[in-house]
């Protein structure tokens, strides 16, 4: 087990390169299993959540050469529709080739995710949409056993599940007939497997959009497919450089992926400068108190949630964080708290009460996002020094942070327990 030492008070300066989205990847190697050829992806990023997701398709029995960051997935042998409880445990992600599976082979035996830090994190919205594409589902020992011919249907989601929306676009795809998904999930990763899919010979329209319609085709090909920038890895440098006073121009950030964190950012005082793809911040003033929603994209994104609440510990005022998304998603609180900073929890409301200062203090990694905000809470603390345990949350969504933000003039380094 390693641990993040972090000596805070220092602005972060320069540049740093976004890596391809983990939350698009992972969607993304899951259709590779619809192709009748091989699927490349480059900008492929190398986490542990990819090695995880490589894991559960290896033991179905696709081919995988994951070589620098572009991975070839060859589905074209004999593929057992099988992903064992062991290895789904490790990340929920690993639901996603329920969809897949049913739409390719007609048959499936996905392991249940079971809850994870964050909340129970149930998929009775996959569950129903995929019945309702003729899926027969029983749940055997914790198992998810379906089986059926996927036939266009008119499915409305009740609440916009990424996952799900994913799920059901690929059983949709190569189901008999037209699927109307109603209510489905906007974010940029849901257009951008969209855009794969149509690219292997999917017919796929309002990808972006709450409607997504999908006329089933015979048979998905091979594709080369580019995987898009990381908008929450961005998001996350953003916050830091203002949390540090410092001025970080952020590479391969679509400013389209972050609407309202953004505004957000400004409105609490950052100096917001979006040039093409890449987005400068800097914080030239003090940070002012802002009130925070948490919605489904284009909404305030709760995978950044957390780092904005290390943020606003040391704003003037205080402010609001509703987390809407998520049951249970201020495990960072605690541990912010223990750093100096006044946090009350109200129901799914944060009151963040801004303090002059945090300290460091050895604290806590619960999740992939409050980890991450712990490491910007140790980069503003002015005093002492910050000891991250249980890193290995962190390397699930951002690659060797430690040497980027290290580059960028942070006092950080990694050491083993
Ligand atoms: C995706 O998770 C992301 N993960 C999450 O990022 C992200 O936080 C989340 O979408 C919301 O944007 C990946 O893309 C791999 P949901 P997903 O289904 O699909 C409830 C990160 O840090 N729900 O949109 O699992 C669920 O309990 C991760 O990178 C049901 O009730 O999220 C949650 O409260 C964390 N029934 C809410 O919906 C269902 O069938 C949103 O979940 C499905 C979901």
């Amino acid at each position: 087990m390693d641990k993040m030492l972090v000596r805070g008070g220092k602005a972060l300066k320069g540049t740093v390169h976004v890596h391809g989205a983990k939350n698009a990847a992972l969607p993304l190697m899951a259709a590779s299993l619809l192709a009748h050829e091989p699927v490349t992806l480059h900008n492929v990023p190398c986490l542990h959540d990819i090695f995880s997701m490589d894991k559960v398709l290896s033991s179905m029995g696709v081919g995988i050469d994951f070589t620098g960051r572009s991975m070839t997935l060859d589905c074209t042998g004999d593929i057992e529709p099988f992903a064992p409880y062991d290895l789904v445990r490790k990340m929920r992600a690993s639901f996603f080739v329920l969809g897949a599976l049913l739409g390719r082979f007609g048959r499936a035996k996905v392991s249940l995710p079971g809850g994870c830090a964050i909340g129970t994190r149930p998929v009775d919205i996959h569950l129903k949409g995929l019945e309702q594409l003729g899926a027969k589902i029983e749940i055997e020992d914790g198992y998810v056993v379906a089986e059926g011919r996927m036939k266009g249907a008119n499915v409305a989601m009740e609440f916009p599940s990424v996952g799900a929306t994913e799920n059901l676009m690929m059983a949709a795809a190569v189901a008999e007939g037209v699927t109307r998904l109603h209510n489905v999930a906007r974010e940029p990763e849901i257009e951008d497997l969209a855009k794969m899919l149509n690219a292997m010979g999917a017919q796929i329209s309002g990808a972006g959009t709450d409607l997504i319609t999908v006329v089933g085709v015979e048979r998905l090909g091979g594709v080369e497919h580019v995987v898009m920038p990381d908008r929450i890895e961005a998001g996350t440098f953003l916050v830091a450089s203002v949390a540090t006073r410092g001025d970080v121009l952020v590479q391969n950030a679509i400013a389209d992926d972050l609407p309202v964190f953004l505004d957000k950012l400004r409105d609490a005082g950052a100096e917001i400068e979006v040039m093409g793809n890449s987005i400068r911040a800097r914080a030239l003033n003090g940070i002012k108190a802002v009130d925070i929603s948490t919605r489904p994209f284009p909404g305030f994104a709760t995978d950044l949630q957390a780092q904005m609440m290390s943020l606003l510990a040391c704003a003037n005022g205080t402010s609001h964080i509703k987390e809407t998304v998520f049951e249970n998603r201020f495990m960072q609180a605690a541990e912010l708290i223990r750093m100096g900073a006044s946090i009350d929890l109200d129901g799914n409301t944060a009151i963040v009460r801004g303090v002059d200062h945090l300290s460091g203090a050895p604290v806590m990694a619960s999740d992939l996002r409050a980890s991450a905000s712990l490491v910007i809470a140790g980069l503003m603390a002015e005093k002492g020094e910050t000891a991250i345990h249980r890193v290995y949350h962190i390397d699930r969504g951002y690659e060797r942070i430690e040497e980027r933000l290290s580059a960028l003039g942070a006092d950080i380094r990694r050491v083993r327990e």
